[in-house]
């Protein structure tokens, strides 16, 4: 890659700033200073250093989030924090696309990853990949039957659509429920469906993954096979 292509990849300056950056900044690379701006090397094997400091590079990077409550699946908004915002040194300057959204209401684990390919596989209706919520409710849960067999929601396009739990443990009013489908608000509505408000919503795994010990607002880096069987 070229130099001045990832230091603006990675955000420490705009292409047209990489020349002045290079001259009042330290840019070693295997021992040497690098001045020219169309310097090429491999960022995946040779370590830079900026002032002194190692520049980490991972490409693609994925990244499990506990959104917490209270926080927009997005990158930036005006009224409320973004799950972006939580992304700190040094994963912070990559690009991220978030792969299945959560609700600002609701929280729990939520995909960020540099590969917009994996982020759209993940997305796509065709993956059925499956997902695991906990639920409370407001009234002890009796309408288990109901959402295995299929319950008919809107979806986000407010067309008719059939939602299926592919498994389901209650006790009470707390629900654990496994869905393979992404519409928006599933799982609201589904509850809604059969007369039931959702109090809470907590997302604990995608595919493989799972929060593990994961707090809110923490993240970690993890693999493409720990998603996928
Ligand atoms: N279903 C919902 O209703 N909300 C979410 O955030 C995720 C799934």
């Amino acid at each position: 890659m070229r130099i001045d292509k990832f230091l603006s990849q990675l955000k420490f300056c705009s292409r047209n700033d990489v020349k002045d950056f290079l001259k009042t900044h330290e840019v070693i690379l295997d021992g040497k200073r690098v001045v020219e701006r169309s310097f090429e090397f491999n960022p995946e094997h040779q370590n830079m250093m900026i002032d002194h400091e190692v520049i980490f590079y991972a490409n693609p990077i994925h990244l499990a989030v506990f959104k917490p409550k209270g926080y927009l699946s997005a990158n930036k908004d005006k009224l409320h924090p973004c799950v972006i915002e939580l992304i700190k040194s040094p994963y912070h300057r990559f690009d991220y696309a978030i792969a299945g959204r959560l609700d600002i209401d609701a929280e729990g684990l939520l995909i960020l990853t540099t590969d917009g390919a994996l982020a759209h596989q993940i997305t796509h209706p065709k993956s059925h990949l499956p997902k695991t919520y906990e639920v409370i409710q407001d009234a002890d849960f009796k309408h288990e039957k109901d959402l295995l067999k299929g319950v008919i929601i809107k979806d986000g396009k407010n067309e008719l659509y059939q939602a299926k739990a592919l498994d389901m443990m209650t006790n009470k009013n707390h629900v654990i429920l496994k869905i393979d489908e992404g519409k928006f608000h599933q799982v609201k509505r589904m509850f809604q469906a059969v007369g039931y408000e959702v109090l809470e919503l907590k997302r604990t795994h995608i595919g493989k993954l799972s929060l593990d010990d994961l707090k809110p607002g923490g993240y970690r880096q993890f693999r493409k096979e720990d998603l996928y069987d």
